[in-house]
């Protein structure tokens, strides 16, 4: 049995610790929680009385016989967190993103790396998804053949004024790192760079639209792959009917995934082959369809216990040796981490920026960021 405790028991971290307190998740179970909020602590306590609180991670990790800890604070205190709990010589699975800078993750993954018997998750909870799941087999299969074209675009992520005027840590350089971007948009751009691999460039816009917060809600972004493939990535919190919808165009074929359902066009011919052969202006080829939508069941589940819930089985499996690698390790953080901070600081400091960014340049520029936030 895998003993598990859940630090931070807000919105995410509540529905971590009652799945696993009313035994979901098969082979753990809840033995304590941690939260600085008394409040919380006290109404937990009535709910779950056989589970242990504290109000401090420190203190609970002294007192505590634990296997595992899930990180659910805010943004700014997971790698604290995380490196206090393996220093513990605890498993850890961290909630996203990993942290706030690349500074952070990496200094997350040096404690990590100097404990390799530990487990170090990241609940990238999208890449359980059937359709992303699918689209990754088909690329590494090689079916696709070299990646010419992404293009993502992620414009339903709508947040009212009043999502913003709830008034925590969001949605701020202080207090979360950034906003659609480092919130939201990480899930999806875990999923772009775990199928397409990291970019080597981008070139980036970022605008605040119709709402008064001082982070961005609107991203427009460029990127150039190593292969010579061009990317281009779009998402806003603003937009009414918002599109969700991902293109990765290949040699030998096509993945479209629009709304959760994802279709394969699988060329007959490449196109290198239709180009060497075609003696007029235009060229053509048959092809093969198939088809996969993120339904029934499965998502049903999903919906219902949250979909983060699958991360914390396949941990708990691999800490069972049932499985043998996490949906997400820990380290892999720094990727998604990277274009995001990348792409700030292309659109704030109006450059385009190469991969791997310099972690010291983008934290003057996050400084910069949090003292206008001041003003
Ligand atoms: N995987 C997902 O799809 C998903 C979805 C929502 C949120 N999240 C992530 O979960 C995390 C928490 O988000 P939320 O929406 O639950 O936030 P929240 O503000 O509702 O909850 C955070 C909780 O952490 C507590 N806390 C703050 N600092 C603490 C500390 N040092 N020690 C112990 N407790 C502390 C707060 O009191 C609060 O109860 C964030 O990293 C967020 O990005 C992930």
């Amino acid at each position: 049995m895998i003993d598990f405790a859940v630090v931070g028991i807000g919105r995410m971290g509540s529905i971590h610790s009652s799945n696993l307190a009313n035994g979901l998740v098969e082979g753990a179970r809840l033995v304590a929680v941690c939260d600085t909020d008394m409040a919380k602590l006290q109404e937990f306590k009535v709910k779950y009385p056989e589970v242990l609180t504290f109000d401090n991670h420190i203190t609970m990790l002294k007192e505590c016989k634990l296997d595992a800890v899930l990180v659910a604070t805010p943004h700014y205190s997971h790698v604290q967190i995380v490196t206090d709990t393996l220093n513990s010589g605890v498993n850890v699975l961290s909630e996203k993103p990993q942290s706030v800078t690349i500074g952070e993750a990496g200094k997350a993954n040096i404690v990590a790396q100097s404990h390799p018997d530990l487990l170090y998750g990241i609940i990238y909870n999208q890449r359980t998804n059937p359709v992303y799941v699918r689209a990754k087999e088909i690329i590494t299969s090689g079916a696709l053949g070299g990646i010419r074209r992404v293009t993502m675009i992620i414009t339903d992520w709508y947040r009212s004024q009043f999502y913003y005027d709830q008034g925590d840590w969001r949605a701020s350089w202080s207090g979360e790192g950034g906003g659609l971007l480092i919130n939201q948009c990480v899930h999806q751009l875990d999923i772009l760079q775990w199928l397409t691999g990291m970019p080597k460039t981008i070139n980036a816009v970022c605008k605040t639209v119709n709402r008064n917060i001082t982070v961005e809600n609107d991203v427009t972004a460029v990127f150039e792959y190593e292969n010579g493939a061009s990317g281009t990535f779009v998402a806003s919190g603003h937009e009414l009917y918002g599109t969700n919808r991902l293109e990765i165009a290949g040699d030998n074929g096509k993945i479209v995934i629009d709304n959760m359902e994802l279709t394969f066009i699988k060329y007959d011919e490449s196109e290198f082959e239709v180009n060497s052969k075609v003696t007029e202006g235009y060229g053509e080829t048959g092809a093969s369809i198939e088809r996969l939508k993120y339904e029934g069941d499965w998502r049903e589940r999903d919906e219902k216990y949250g979909q983060q819930l699958r991360v914390v089985e396949a941990f708990t499996e691999v800490l069972l040796g049932k499985r043998t690698a996490p949906i997400a390790y820990g380290k892999e953080g720094i990727n998604a981490l990277s274009i995001i901070n990348g792409i700030y600081l292309s659109a704030y400091a109006g450059k385009k920026v190469s991969l791997p960014l310099d972690a010291k340049e983008y934290d003057s520029l996050l400084d910069n960021l949090v003292k206008g936030e001041s003003k």
